[in-house]
């Protein structure tokens, strides 16, 4: 028994440290493939809601997933990696307005915007759209140093508006929700989204910066 509590201390102990030496950089095309195994530890055929799940399974068709984050990484100026001992252990991956509407022209109108939010904020934003930490090492702030490091960038660039989604069906991902929680988002709207031959429905957060 005693040896079970010193292992799972030890664990934890190590698990801080890694956090504390965790660092975040921008994605170059060299992380294509640790962002891809990232992705396919929390992106799987079966969701969890408790821990949170990236909608797509990537392990379904790991070259198609690859060349997608392969052509984001050099698209997009807001994709980054956290990584401890040179080696990613997650991700965020974020659009300009622009590349956000280039690939979902009718999403400020397919939104069913909350009352009180005021759409003004919608002329000039960044939106989140994957956030994943290695399975097994969420909760340790690393998910928060990725958006240190996304907020810093983009109010230095006079960006004051942040958007991002969660599914809440058919399986609601409740970490996200925490984590929307935890970064101080504000419900914005909701919106349905054909995906794979379902419904998908997402709740909208916003967050002034
Ligand atoms: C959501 C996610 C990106 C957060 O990253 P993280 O490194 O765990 O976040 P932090 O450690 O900075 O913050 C932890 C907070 O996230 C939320 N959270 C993370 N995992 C959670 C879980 N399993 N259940 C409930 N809340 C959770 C909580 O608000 C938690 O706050 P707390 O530690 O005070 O309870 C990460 O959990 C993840 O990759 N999940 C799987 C993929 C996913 O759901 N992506 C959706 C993106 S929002």
């Amino acid at each position: 028994m005693e040896q079970l509590v010193t292992g799972a201390l030890k664990q934890t102990l190590d698990k801080k440290t890694l956090a504390e030496s965790i660092r975040v950089r921008k994605a170059t095309p060299e992380d294509v493939n640790e962002i891809y195994r990232i992705a396919a530890t929390v992106g799987q055929k079966n969701k969890d809601a408790n821990l949170g799940f990236l909608i797509d399974d990537y392990k379904s068709n790991p070259l198609k997933y690859k060349e997608m984050f392969l052509s984001r990484i050099y698209e997009l100026e807001h994709f980054y990696v956290a990584y401890a001992s040179h080696k990613p252990v997650a991700f965020l991956m974020a659009y300009s307005k622009a590349d956000w509407l280039r690939y979902n022209p009718n999403w400020l109108d397919d939104i069913y915007w909350h009352p009180g939010f005021d759409k003004k904020y919608t002329k000039k934003f960044v939106l989140v759209d994957k956030t994943a930490v290695l399975s097994g090492l969420t909760g340790l702030g690393i998910g928060s140093k990725l958006y240190e490091r996304l907020i810093a960038d983009i109010t230095a660039k006079g960006i004051k508006n942040m958007f991002a989604e969660t599914i809440i069906s058919p399986v609601p991902n409740f970490a996200s929700l925490q984590f929307r929680r935890k970064q101080r988002y504000q419900l914005a709207g909701v919106r349905y989204e054909e995906y794979n031959g379902e419904i998908l429905t997402d709740l909208i957060y916003h967050k002034r910066v």
